[in-house]
């Protein structure tokens, strides 16, 4: 049977922290098999805010090797960065040209980040999501695997889909996001009522992928709680719920499973166990990182390949796409 196919894409604006493993990159992994799968370093969406190019390309090389050491393995998905496949930027263009403006005023991330920024706000921020939805229609996913706050943006991906098939043709598939029912919003640890990002000012708020054991242990001994006792999970109480929901994603036990142990523990104890967690959990993959990386060849010849494998199939796509708007 032909296998669906699988699209998502991650910014290169910063380090990748727990949220971007667990609403998402793992999740990558563990379905790898079972889909044919299109994994990218978006980093033409990183510059709708300005980067420093050395950073920029340090960032694109982190990630990117960081997918890899989390274990996204080229026998079942190309990994590659949007830059190197022209046709993102193409087919972005021409879908700025079926997308009305209005449904772009709508999006709350764009809401967000152009508060921060107010008159620097860039065309280029307010088109983001046009420019998301050409990487999924390109390859003709089905799915798109995401954390929670992307739900949005897969929604006018398909809305700008149906608009383009009802006006040249039945073109595009339209995806669904799939968004994990535990960990597709991990919290910041300073900030519970905020979801972790790669972005925040207070570094303290995010466990970054290729953070020390000694950082990792001083940050989570920091994390905000509250002045109650009791170690149960409780969406009224965001410091201690998210701190139970990162223990349960990497420990695999159950929610009954972890207040049994946690019954009668002070949070002190909650802290050190789930460091020793994360240390743990991580470690894998930071030691898959350092030997990847310390073969710069390796990375650069494995991101080649997936340009090439990726830039066939969106070539094939522009062109149906130019062909049935009457541009070819
Ligand atoms: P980005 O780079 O912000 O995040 C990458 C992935 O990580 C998820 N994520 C989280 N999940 C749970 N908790 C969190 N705190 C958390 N923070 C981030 C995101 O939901 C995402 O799945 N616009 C996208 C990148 C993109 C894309 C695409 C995604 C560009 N083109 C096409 C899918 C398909 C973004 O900024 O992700």
């Amino acid at each position: 049977m032909h296998k669906k196919t699988v699209f998502s894409g991650i910014q290169a604006s910063g380090h990748l922290h727990l949220g971007n493993y667990l609403g998402a990159i793992r999740n990558w992994k563990a379905m790898q098999e079972e889909y044919s799968n299109y994994f990218c370093v978006v980093d033409l969406h990183t510059i709708t805010v300005p980067q420093d190019p050395i950073e920029l390309k340090t960032n694109i090389r982190e990630v990117a090797g960081l997918l890899i050491a989390a274990g996204l393995d080229e026998a079942h998905s190309v990994v590659f960065v949007q830059s190197k496949v022209r046709a993102h930027s193409e087919l972005a263009w021409i879908l700025n040209c079926v997308t009305p403006m209005g449904w772009l005023h709508r999006m709350t991330q764009f809401k967000e980040k152009s508060e921060k920024q107010k008159e620097e706000v860039s065309v280029g921020l307010f088109a983001y999501p046009v420019l998301q939805a050409a990487d999924i229609l390109l390859y003709d996913a089905h799915l798109v695997p995401v954390g929670a706050d992307q739900k949005q943006h897969v929604e006018l991906c398909r809305d700008i889909a149906q608009r383009f098939n009802h006006r040249y043709g039945e073109v595009f598939v339209l995806p669904d996001a799939l968004i994990p029912p535990v960990g597709g919003r991990v919290m910041g640890l300073i900030n519970p009522e905020k979801k972790m990002s790669k972005s925040e000012e207070k570094q303290e708020d995010s466990i970054f992928l290729l953070d020390t054991p000694d950082q990792i242990r001083s940050k989570i001994k920091r994390a905000t709680t509250d002045s109650s006792k009791e170690i149960v999970f409780d969406q009224q109480r965001p410091g201690i719920n998210n701190l139970l929901t990162i223990y349960q994603l990497l420990t695999g036990d159950n929610r009954e499973q972890i207040e049994a142990h946690f019954e009668g523990k002070n949070y002190k104890v909650l802290k050190e166990d789930l460091a020793e967690v994360v240390i743990e959990s991580l470690r894998p993959l930071q030691e898959k990182y350092a030997l990847l990386t310390g073969d710069n060849n390796y990375l650069d010849q494995l991101l080649s390949r997936g340009a090439e494998r990726a830039e066939a199939q969106a070539e094939a796509k522009i062109h149906q796409v130019t062909v049935s708007m009457g541009l070819r």
